[in-house]
């Protein structure tokens, strides 16, 4: 048998991150009213203060053209050298053509391999995994990955166990080749066990069934949320040492630590059973931005560069997880700091 010539010889990194989080700003005052709660209970729990929530007629790949567009420009590179796009979601309305090609022809990435992926809040770290073996493997040299929801569109706002968690924006990054190792091992998982801790139902083929929403409810996210919470706070800590471990690193080789924005006591729970050191800067984006699903990682990445310039270039653990229940960490060298 003939060997194909075709060793791994590039690294790969996060060339750039962008973002973008809708101008209306929805604090709890605004919400408790429908679900008999009250700012202080909400931000007690989850530490959510406000949440950004899109237009009616701000679409999804709206957003995404806008986090895109500066991703793009601070990776130096133009559209046409981006050759694979990854949209990791689980709003975006339409099973096909994906959101993917959707955003590929509103930029002008007229022939990049593009596709969605389902993986929830894992969805991003699911992306940045696999980005990152495509550039290695020489699959891909610029990978779009797209962590993009428009979860106002599927959130019941009377339901008092999801109303005031989820949100809407758009965070994207660019993988390309590399000259140090930029990117860690992926552990990533599921526990299909739990799939029904957190469910969008009912399908949508009960409404060619005849049936109609006022018959069987619009498909909003459900959840049982101290189920997912147990299973975050003990499940990944060992996910997220196991990261770290497989970059052949430390906790205290760690700049930075971006979790997936659910909770921020879950984010609490996590820092101290994984024994971070003080010195590790930890992202807190929930806080105005709420739950974002798979956007939440990329958006709260953004804004800590934006908050601490000096992280530029550092080591930060990324985790995600959720509905699935599915989960994915790895270690990333941050963005350079845009020329
Ligand atoms: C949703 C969540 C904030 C609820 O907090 P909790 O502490 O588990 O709340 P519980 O459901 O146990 O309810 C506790 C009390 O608060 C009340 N409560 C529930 N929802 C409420 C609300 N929206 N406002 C005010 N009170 C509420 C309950 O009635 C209950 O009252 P009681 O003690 O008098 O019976 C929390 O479980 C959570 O964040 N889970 C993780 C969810 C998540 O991250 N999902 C996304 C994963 S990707």
């Amino acid at each position: 048998m003939t060997l194909i010539n075709n060793q791994i010889t590039q690294n790969s990194r996060i060339l750039s991150v962008g973002a973008y989080r809708p101008p209306r700003v929805v604090p709890n005052s605004d919400i408790v009213e429908l679900i008999e709660s009250t700012d202080e209970w909400i931000q007690q729990r989850t530490g959510i203060a406000s949440r950004h929530i899109a237009a009616p007629d701000q679409s999804l790949i709206d957003m995404s053209v806008e986090a895109t567009t500066i991703a793009i420009a601070r990776a130096g590179i133009s559209v046409e050298q981006i050759d694979t796009i990854i949209f990791a979601t689980i709003s975006y309305p339409f099973q096909a053509p994906s959101a993917a090609t959707e955003l590929a022809a509103r930029i002008g990435a007229n022939s990049a391999a593009a596709f969605d992926i389902s993986a929830a809040c894992a969805g991003f770290s699911y992306g940045v995994g696999m980005a990152s073996d495509f550039v290695r493997n020489k699959s891909a040299r610029y990978v779009l990955v797209v962590g993009g929801e428009k979860l106002s569109d599927f959130t019941d706002p009377t339901d008092r166990a999801t109303a005031f968690i989820f949100a809407d924006g758009v965070g994207a990054v660019i993988v390309g080749p590399s000259e140090s190792v930029g990117i860690g091992p992926t552990i990533w998982g599921s526990d299909v066990q739990n799939r029904d801790a957190i469910t969008l139902e009912p399908s949508f083929l009960e409404f060619k069934n005849g049936k109609s929403v006022a018959d069987v409810g619009w498909p909003n996210i459900a959840q049982e949320g101290q189920r997912v919470f147990r299973w975050a706070v003990y499940e990944m800590a060992p996910v997220g040492r196991q990261a770290i471990e497989a970059a052949g690193i430390t906790p205290s080789d760690l700049a930075a630590f971006i979790p997936h924005q659910a909770n921020e006591r879950i984010i609490d729970s996590l820092v101290k059973s994984m024994g971070l050191p003080e010195s590790v800067e930890v992202a807190r984006d929930i806080r105005t931005t709420g739950n974002t699903s798979s956007a939440s990682i990329p958006l709260a990445m953004d804004r800590l560069l934006e908050e601490h310039p000096n992280l530029h270039g550092k080591n930060a653990l990324l985790i995600g997880f959720g509905a699935g229940l599915v989960f994915a960490a790895q270690v990333v060298e941050l963005p350079p700091k845009p020329q």
